[in-house]
């Protein structure tokens, strides 16, 4: 058995994010694209007795470091899996923040899944750590796949996408983390009351996926969408002054990420990102400001 053995798995943000109506399950179905960036949480797991987990970093004070942890179960549900015992100390190392539409938890997941596969020795394979991910979460798949995908389900159904090229992207945290259960919820009760249209149709990927083909960032830029934007300002009324500040700072276009409150502000350039993530910090409305680029691969072993 190893030493010690460090993952790390990026954020993501979703270039495309259509929801359709509420399932029976609890879910909502999607049609999404997701897009993996440049910004890696790391998970470091070492031979232990029974399971403990630590976390450092960005957020930190507010994970939890019990089984309400996405990594506490991802280790449970591999050693059930798998026939061995669920005992390794885990160490995360946040990047991505909290609670910001941009799957850090589910990132965490995906790494200590890559990690405690190594340290155990349990050669799972691709598909079964696929199937144990989508048992975690719906964003837990693409944490480990990365690239760009084309999510279905509830997300959870991934086929990859060709990515023609780089892009840079400006993240802005702004404020508090939401809850994603309730900016669906919100969408739910904003197409309910007519404020919002009903959810007769997913809106099609096809644009997004074409714009992600040919490769330049103004294509990709008239091609963003998503539908949880809307619920998100509601919950949230400042994030119109911080699309709006990202636009007038000169990026192509800026979305919420997910569920928010992050805004994904799309620049033409890696130059264009460093002065936009430069002007953004200055405006005080983001708790943090960082320029990423992708598409970068999913969970990995480092090292
Ligand atoms: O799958 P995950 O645990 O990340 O989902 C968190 C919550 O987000 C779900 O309990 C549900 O309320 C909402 N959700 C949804 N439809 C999806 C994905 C998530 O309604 N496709």
């Amino acid at each position: 058995m190893a030493g010690e053995v460090v993952a790390r798995a990026p954020a993501k943000v979703n270039v495309h994010l259509a929801v359709g109506p509420l399932r029976p399950d609890g879910f909502h179905e999607l049609r999404t694209v997701y897009f993996a960036v440049s910004l890696f949480d790391t998970v470091t797991v070492r031979a232990g007795e029974g399971l403990a987990v630590s976390v450092t970093g960005v957020d930190a004070d507010v994970v939890p470091t019990d089984r309400r942890n996405l990594v506490w179960r991802a280790a449970v549900l591999l050693a059930e899996h798998a026939g061995v015992r669920a005992d390794a100390t885990i160490a995360i190392a946040k990047a991505i923040p909290a609670a910001a539409g941009l799957a850090g938890g589910s990132a965490d997941a995906a790494a200590a899944l890559v990690a405690l596969d190594a340290l155990w020795g349990t050669r799972v394979s691709r598909t079964d750590l696929h199937l144990l991910a989508a048992q975690l979460g719906s964003d837990v798949p693409f944490s480990l796949l990365g690239g760009v995908a084309l999510g279905a389900g509830r997300g959870e159904q991934l086929s990859p996408v060709l990515a023609r090229t780089r892009w840079h992207w400006v993240l802005g945290i702004a404020g508090e983390g939401l809850s994603t259960p309730a900016v669906y919820g919100e969408l739910d009760r904003l197409r309910a009351t007519g404020t919002l249209p009903g959810d007769s149709g997913l809106a099609p990927t096809d644009p997004v996926i074409a714009a992600l083909r040919s490769g330049p960032p103004s294509a990709l830029a008239g091609a963003l969408a998503n539908d949880l934007q809307a619920p998100a300002l509601a919950l949230r009324p400042e994030l119109g002054r911080a699309l709006r500040a990202a636009t007038g700072a000169g990026a192509l276009a800026a979305l919420v990420s997910g569920s928010g409150p992050t805004v994904a502000a799309l620049a033409e350039d890696e130059q264009g990102a460093i002065r936009l993530a430069a002007e953004l910090a200055g405006v005080g409305l983001f708790r943090t400001v960082r320029a990423v680029r992708g598409p970068v691969p999913g969970a990995r072993l480092v090292g």
